[in-house]
């Protein structure tokens, strides 16, 4: 397995790649890897076949994290991740600095901490439809920074397809849409939410928790069951359904509701009736860490 650290050389690679007629699988992360993430990688490997370069990039991207959020804090394990994705088959792990991937990041005395990459990096992609709600309102630069990254990642490794997590379903939405307005010559596949034994969706920041908040945090999946069983029964109001959501919600101690919506899977537009089919999204704070879940119902 190759390390890449510079986006010249990720490009060149991917450039010959190309004239070769290789076909190539991508596999964007942040790192701190899980299951979950491995089963992307497996699932590009799969759908690429074992003569196929398989890419992993691991970037904690500063771009997408508002001014208070856990960009200082974003767990790390760079041994650790590239070990795994050994063992899962990648190819190739593309890990940039800042520097490489915003240049004139972190050097001007008078450049913001986050979320922004003046001086000497001034371009971003804004998705303006599907970013707005959910995830976009509650972190309103947060889509410019994950659309801006992941344009620049196809630019430079130039991959076939790329998978996606559909725990995080608003940003395959935004991805998808993306590579369809702008062009992109990439197939988005969203994978499967991996979850621990007792539901929890696997995430990077589920090492935040501490056990008492770790055991609560269940009622995110117990959420989407509760709906997806009420509205297989028979179809409802979704404000019926979202305010017996935030009182399940309530009745764990430690769990702080951030937002529940029930929306259309492709359009992300809140749906009036919640029935077979909606999708239902929500974000939940234990303490400072805030997770998100979401599910068909
Ligand atoms: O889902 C993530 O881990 C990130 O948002 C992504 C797609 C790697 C962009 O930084």
């Amino acid at each position: 397995m190759r390390i890449v650290r510079s986006t010249a050389a990720m490009q060149r690679l991917a450039r010959q790649w190309q004239r070769q007629g290789q076909r190539v699988g991508f596999v964007p992360t942040m790192g701190y890897l899980h299951a979950g993430h491995l089963s992307l990688v497996q699932e590009a490997r799969r759908r690429i076949g074992p003569v196929g370069q398989v890419v992993v990039s691991i970037y904690v991207n500063p771009t997408q994290f508002g001014p208070q959020e856990d960009l200082s804090r974003y767990p790390r394990d760079l041994k650790r991740d590239l070990r795994l994705c050994r063992a899962a088959g990648a190819d190739v792990v593309f890990t940039p600095t800042d520097a490489e991937m915003y240049p004139g990041w972190g050097k001007a005395a008078d450049e913001p901490a986050h979320g922004d990459a003046r001086p000497t990096f001034s371009t971003y992609i804004v998705e303006e439809q599907l970013s707005r709600c959910m995830e976009g309102a509650a972190r309103p630069t947060h889509f410019r920074g994950v659309t801006t990254v992941v344009a620049k990642l196809f630019n430079l490794v130039l991959p076939e397809l790329t998978v996606f997590g559909a725990k995080d379903w608003q940003q395959a939405a935004i991805i998808q849409r993306m590579t369809h307005d702008l062009n992109f010559p990439v197939k988005i596949i969203v994978a499967p939410t991996v979850r621990a034994l007792d539901g929890l969706a696997l995430s990077s920041r589920n090492q935040y928790l501490d056990a008492a908040q770790r055991a609560q945090a269940v009622i995110l999946s117990q959420a989407i069951k509760r709906a997806r069983v009420a509205v297989r029964r028979k179809s409802m109001p979704a404000a019926r359904l979202k305010t017996d959501l935030r009182n399940f919600i309530a009745s764990a101690p430690l769990a702080r509701l951030d937002y529940v919506e029930a929306f259309d899977p492709d359009t992300l537009t809140p749906v009036i009736t919640a029935k077979r089919g909606t999708q239902l999204a929500l974000a939940v704070f234990f303490g400072p860490t805030r997770l998100i879940d979401n599910g068909r119902l």
